[in-house]
């Protein structure tokens, strides 16, 4: 059993900006689901898009860039299992999105959700940290600055999504998201571990980092789940904005779709 919760904000959120992209802006490629080469069209677009949301799309105030992606408070609770934990995340930080390379990008014809899988190779997370509990075996306690370097990270995000309709464009809703991933190897460094015990700090941290596999495994369910929840608010906030028209010409009408 598990909760998160999540403050996410960005950079620039309070600034008004009109309500979606009402003229097709050029660095977006359109693609035909029809067509025999959708998939590599549609990889293409989406790196486009990944591109565009680290320079920021002129018009569309929620997120000025991914990279860096500024995370107010992100709190995890997690009561059963290999990891038993409060803790919680302020003030991060997330670097690397700017590099992110789209390897394919697959949408389904019938209802037009998709599967996209992305590689990443380095990420680095910031913040401040707050926690209680253990992970493994190991007893953590602590609160400061803390930092996280996953490398080479292969993501398979998936998503359910809902067609909607607004003056005459088709959106996407994101209704859901599903995360998996690898990868293979993670750095990091948890400070004022045991209230500034130094000795145990030191100990503690060379132990997770050499450890790095199983400590990640333990950390995966709840982390993908963390990572699904933080996307869902973004790829909500770029797909109100940004009409499914625009990206895939011909699909579906909702009353078609739907009945
Ligand atoms: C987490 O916090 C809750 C409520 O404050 C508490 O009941 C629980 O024992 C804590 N769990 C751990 C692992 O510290
Ligand atoms: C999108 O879906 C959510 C439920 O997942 C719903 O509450 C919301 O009203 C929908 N938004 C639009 C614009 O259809
Ligand atoms: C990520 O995927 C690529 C391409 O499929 C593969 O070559 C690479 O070994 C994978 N890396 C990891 C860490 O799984």
């Amino acid at each position: 059993m598990f909760s998160i919760t999540l403050f996410v904000s960005f950079i620039g959120m309070c600034l008004a900006q009109s309500e979606y992209m009402t003229v097709k802006d050029g660095w977006l490629k359109t693609c035909q689901i029809d067509d025999p080469n959708f998939e590599a069209c549609s990889r293409e677009s989406i790196q486009g898009l990944f591109r565009q949301l680290t320079t920021g799309i002129e018009g569309f105030t929620a997120i000025d860039t991914i990279d860096p992606m500024k995370l107010n408070r992100i709190k995890i609770f997690q009561g059963e299992g290999p990891v038993s934990i409060n803790s919680s995340l302020s003030k991060a930080s997330v670097t690397g999105f700017a590099n992110t390379e789209v390897l394919k990008s697959k949408v389904n014809p019938i209802d037009y959700s998709w599967e996209t899988y992305l590689f990443v190779p380095k990420i680095r997370i910031e913040g401040n940290y707050h926690m209680q509990g253990r992970i493994l075996v190991i007893p953590l306690n602590g609160h400061g600055k803390c930092w996280f370097e996953p490398k080479n990270m292969n993501i398979t995000l998936k998503t359910k999504t809902h067609l909607y309709e607004k003056d005459g464009h088709v959106f996407y809703n994101i209704t859901g998201t599903q995360v998996d991933y690898t990868l293979s190897g993670l750095k990091l460094r948890l400070d004022n571990l045991f209230d500034g015990v130094k000795v145990l700090e030191d100990s503690t941290n060379q132990y997770l980092n050499e450890n790095w596999r199983p400590v990640s495994d333990a950390l995966k369910p709840i982390l993908a789940k963390t990572i699904e929840d933080i996307l869902l608010v973004i790829l909500n906030k770029v797909f109100h904005y940004i009409p499914a028209d625009y990206l895939i010409s011909d699909i579906a009408r909702p009353s078609t779709l739907y009945g």
